[in-house]
């Protein structure tokens, strides 16, 4: 087989076979492709796309490149997010769904850019591992029912060598592309009911809902076709989620949402993916799957289930009954209302791009996040405020001046001033 055949096979819209594809992921993956001919491919697929089977093809072979998780447990389900500010949904849907009897055995990575991974997250709580064994996260996962671990060098290689590609050569942002990358990761992780939580909006990879639409579509029946219980979902990204962003300030979210502390429009997403989790793994229909995850929550369950996670994984559990046991900032700065305000959009990706300024995200791989970085957002769409309240508050320990982050901060917020009418 030959590269520039296959290369120009795409350019043309030209179907490959399976054996092209498993042929030139091999071949990439062991170093007897260069990166300008795969560069080169990439590209005909941004251009052109794949065909559904060739996506399937693409998947397996990205999945098949490494080793595949095989857990001595009957039955685990996993929730995915494509990625967005202040999504800390696994923290809270984890511990409440295996409140509800599911085993959540989840696999993930590291954030980069302004996309906050769940294992630097994690990692905020003093102690707590992800580096675990395949037998401990089987341990904990008979134990509690929930266990995070980081993803491992031997999942999915040719997809670690293919993402670094692509973030190189502006061809990340293809369906077929990303559908693949996801999905061969969750293969490989091989959990038998798979929840997908595709974002669309300002924060998130697909900035236009139909793309969002077409790329979940996409996944669940890649998904089904690989024998799991699949269902993607679609849900906005414009606006933060939440309103704590940055690592260990979510976690203080996740804890007050657990603690039954806290309301609004991120406990009503968690509460919808739980029960989502719930139906695809047969547990009920949907409003009485609804009702568990609320309960799960109210009754303290899935605390308690988070609070023997953190422990078993080596983490300082107390943080559960004392907030102030996570990582504070050394520094920290009001943006306040110069007027009487309407708030008409709060900006994920600018927000996004404020708590990288902060130290809370990685420019590089090789970046060390400030845990105790990042932005408490005092405001939503269609809230007033008055001269002098508060619009957010920066934290980082690694910035003292704030005057940069003040403007981009500022510059997240859509407002209408009262007094003048006028809006900005
Ligand atoms: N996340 C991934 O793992 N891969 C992509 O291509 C995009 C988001």
């Amino acid at each position: 087989m030959n590269i520039v055949d296959i290369i120009n096979k795409t350019k043309r819209s030209l179907p490959l076979s399976d054996a092209e594809i498993n042929w030139m992921v091999k071949s990439f993956t062991e170093g007897g492709i260069p990166d300008y001919q795969m560069a080169a491919w990439l590209m005909a697929v941004c251009l052109n796309g794949l065909t559904e089977s060739e996506t399937l093809a693409l998947t397996y072979a990205m999945r098949d490149s490494g080793d595949t998780l095989e857990l001595d447990i009957p039955m685990t389900v996993d929730k995915h997010s494509t990625g967005g500010i202040g999504d800390k949904t696994t923290l809270i849907v984890g511990p409440a769904a295996a409140a509800c009897g599911l085993c959540v055995a989840k696999m993930s990575g590291r954030g980069l850019g302004f996309t906050g991974g769940t294992i630097d997250k994690l990692e905020s709580i003093r102690g707590l591992r992800t580096d675990l064994s395949t037998d401990k996260f089987t341990e904990i996962l008979k134990t509690t029912g929930f266990s995070v671990i980081s993803q491992s060098e031997t999942l999915c290689p040719a997809d670690k060598k293919i993402y670094a590609l692509r973030n190189a050569t502006g061809t990340v942002d293809s369906i077929p592309l990303i559908c693949a990358s996801i999905m061969s990761k969750k293969l490989a992780t091989n959990a038998d009911c798979l929840l997908l939580d595709v974002k669309w909006g300002s924060g998130a990879f697909m900035k236009k809902r139909d793309d969002a639409e077409r790329l979940a579509a996409l996944m669940e029946r890649i998904g089904k076709a690989a024998g799991k219980k699949c269902r993607a979902v679609v849900t906005d990204m414009n606006t933060p989620l939440g309103d704590n962003v940055g690592n260990a300030l979510e976690v203080k979210e996740a804890l007050e949402i657990l603690r039954g502390e806290k309301k609004g429009a991120l406990y009503d997403l968690c509460t919808e993916l739980t029960a989502q989790l719930l139906e695809l793994a047969g547990k009920g229909e949907h409003d009485a799957c609804l009702k568990m995850a609320a309960q799960a929550i109210s009754s303290g369950k899935a605390l308690d289930v988070f609070r023997r996670t953190i422990a078993l994984q080596g983490g300082d559990a107390r943080v559960c009954d004392d907030l102030s046991l996570l990582p504070a900032a050394s520094n920290s700065y009001r943006l306040r209302a110069v007027c009487d305000m309407e708030i008409l959009s709060v900006n994920s990706e600018e927000i996004g791009m404020t708590s990288l300024l902060l130290g809370a995200g990685r420019l590089t791989s090789d970046d060390i996040p400030d845990m105790s970085a990042g932005i408490v957002i005092n405001c939503k769409p269609g809230d007033i405020l008055s001269a002098g309240d508060t619009i957010m508050t920066f934290y980082s320990s690694v910035c003292s001046d704030f005057t940069e982050t003040a403007f981009r901060g500022l510059n997240a917020i859509r407002f209408r001033s009262i007094e003048e009418g006028s809006s900005e």
